[in-house]
């Protein structure tokens, strides 16, 4: 038997613990998430994309009444700025969330099909993308995609074997 450990390191922050940079993109995020389309879960995300050439693109969740159709915030996000810019690399992606009672004290988690689209998007462009999570108690900051999904399916296997 050989055991596979893997340890991953997030830093939580205070808002003021950020960098300017970093504040930018998560005041953004929150902005972005009161635009959501969230009339069926009343649950609003918002996300804030930074990219190489120091634009900016922010996106939100869009919900559908056939609810398979509604996309993630970080998905309709990540994909607006592949669209928009396809040969810049994204350095760093801010979320945030609100329901009824305000935005999430917890950081907002990714959930896992957002998470395989980042990590493409990280792989693609061969350069860590730093992932900012917003809590009202504090933003867990990660330093890369990877450390959110280790282990992910990727381009890398489809070709394995040709
Ligand atoms: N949602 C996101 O946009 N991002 C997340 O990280 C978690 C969940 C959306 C999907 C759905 O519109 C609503 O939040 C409730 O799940």
């Amino acid at each position: 038997m050989k055991p596979v450990t893997i340890t991953i390191t997030a830093q939580l922050l205070d808002y003021n613990e950020l960098t300017a940079q970093q504040r930018q993109l998560v005041d953004a995020a929150k902005r972005s998430s009161e635009k959501a389309y969230a009339p069926y879960s009343r649950f609003n995300v918002g996300a804030a994309v930074l990219l190489d050439n120091g634009e900016m693109v922010v996106g939100n969740n869009q919900e559908n009444a056939a609810s398979p159709s509604s996309l993630c915030a970080e998905r309709v996000t990540m994909y607006s700025a592949n669209a928009l810019w396809p040969n810049v690399a994204p350095s760093a992606i801010a979320i945030a969330a609100f329901n009824d009672a305000g935005f999430l004290a917890q950081p907002i988690s990714p959930c896992g099909a957002c998470r395989q689209v980042l990590a493409e998007t990280e792989q693609r462009y061969g350069k860590p993308i730093e992932v900012l999570l917003y809590g009202t108690e504090g933003i867990l900051v990660f330093h890369c995609v990877d450390d959110l999904l280790p282990f992910s399916f990727s381009r890398l296997q489809l070709d394995y074997g040709k």
